[in-house]
């Protein structure tokens, strides 16, 4: 985030886009339930191309998808922000191949029940998917709809049985060197691995979710396959990816960007158009797909249009000084 962007008019706007495809499907799939037997696994999936990616089955969650367009796939799949491959927006599409996510596993621990190491598929087996339209907002200012196919983050965090104290809910990403070159670089400004935290009432609203996949297949690894956190009405820096630690905490934990920056990122990291960045404004978003001749400037809404969902979280505070 403090590296220069990607110049929006890189983005080809005449890329293939497979929405229309898509869209059809999703009519199909509507109502569809997964069952167990049809359920994806996550853990099979590797290959870099779209068309070779699993389908998922899923239902669709309407009630909490927004019905504007989602960007073309080949926006959400190569204009993406994951720091341990690089920090241009193409480098998580050339260089996250090189992450083996079969077999993947995610440690839990801290105050709950039911602290292990636990197989994704055996997290994620009992629950059904769903997809979800969301808006993601990146700090930067840009923003794109996304369709993530994934679990309520509340689903499967009640599985572990989170004891009274846990008041927190850390996660962590990957941290494997060799196969992710962002992590080996003598320049990145990150103390790897990757790490974010919610407050166990934000993790436990009903928006807060796990991807597993996107426009209906699994995660291509540059969105942080095979699992990874989207919180709609936070800034993007807080929707960590490739997740393998989970971790309930009785303190606010330290997250990645606040490390960094303490005064330009915050733990709590909700949009907010009021409360601007100290070195830019954040009223306003550039919504992808956009180019040269069509920035595509809109407005920025408070918790990224979910302020009906989560402002009763933050009653009272100040949001100017918890930013
Ligand atoms: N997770 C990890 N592990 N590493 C990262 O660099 N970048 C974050 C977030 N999750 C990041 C990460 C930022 S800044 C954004 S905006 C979103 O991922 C981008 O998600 P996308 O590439 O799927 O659009």
């Amino acid at each position: 985030m403090f590296i220069k962007q990607r110049p929006s008019w890189a983005i080809s706007e005449s890329e293939v886009t497979p929405e229309s495809v898509y869209l059809n499907r999703r009519k199909f799939m509507s109502g569809v339930v997964a069952s167990a037997a049809t359920l994806a696994m996550p853990g099979l999936l590797q290959a870099k191309e779209s068309s070779k990616l699993e389908a998922l089955d899923y239902r669709q969650a309407a009630e909490y998808s927004t019905d504007e367009p989602p960007a073309p796939y080949d926006d959400i799949t190569r204009y993406n922000n994951f720091y341990e491959f690089g920090t241009d927006k193409g480098d998580p599409a050339h260089h996250a191949g090189q992450m083996s996510v079969d077999p993947w596993s995610i440690e839990v621990e801290g105050e709950c029940a039911r602290p292990g190491r636990y197989a994704l598929d055996d997290l994620l087996e009992p629950h059904s998917y769903q997809e979800r339209i969301y808006r993601l907002r990146c700090v930067e200012a840009w923003s794109m709809v996304i369709p993530w196919v994934g679990v309520p983050l509340a689903d499967v965090l009640k599985r572990l049985e989170p004891t009274s104290k846990a008041k927190y809910v850390y996660f962590e990403t990957l941290h494997r060197p060799e196969q992710m070159p962002g992590q080996r670089s003598l320049f990145s400004t990150i103390d790897w691995p990757y790490r974010e935290g919610l407050r166990m009432d934000e993790a436990m609203n009903e928006l807060s979710f796990l991807a597993v996949g996107l426009y209906g297949k699994a995660l291509p690894n540059q969105n942080g396959a095979p699992i990874r956190l989207v919180v709609p009405w936070k800034y993007g820096f807080k929707s960590i990816k490739s997740i393998v630690r989970i971790r309930f905490m009785e303190e606010q934990p330290k997250t990645s960007w606040e490390m960094i920056a303490p005064s330009e990122y915050g733990f709590y990291a909700n949009v907010n158009p009021d409360v601007d960045h100290p070195r830019w404004s954040q009223k306003r978003e550039r919504r992808l797909p956009s180019g040269i001749f069509r920035p595509n400037w809109i407005e920025t809404t408070k918790f990224n249009g979910y302020e009906q969902q989560v402002s009763h979280l933050y009653k009272g505070m100040d949001l100017a000084k918890f930013y």
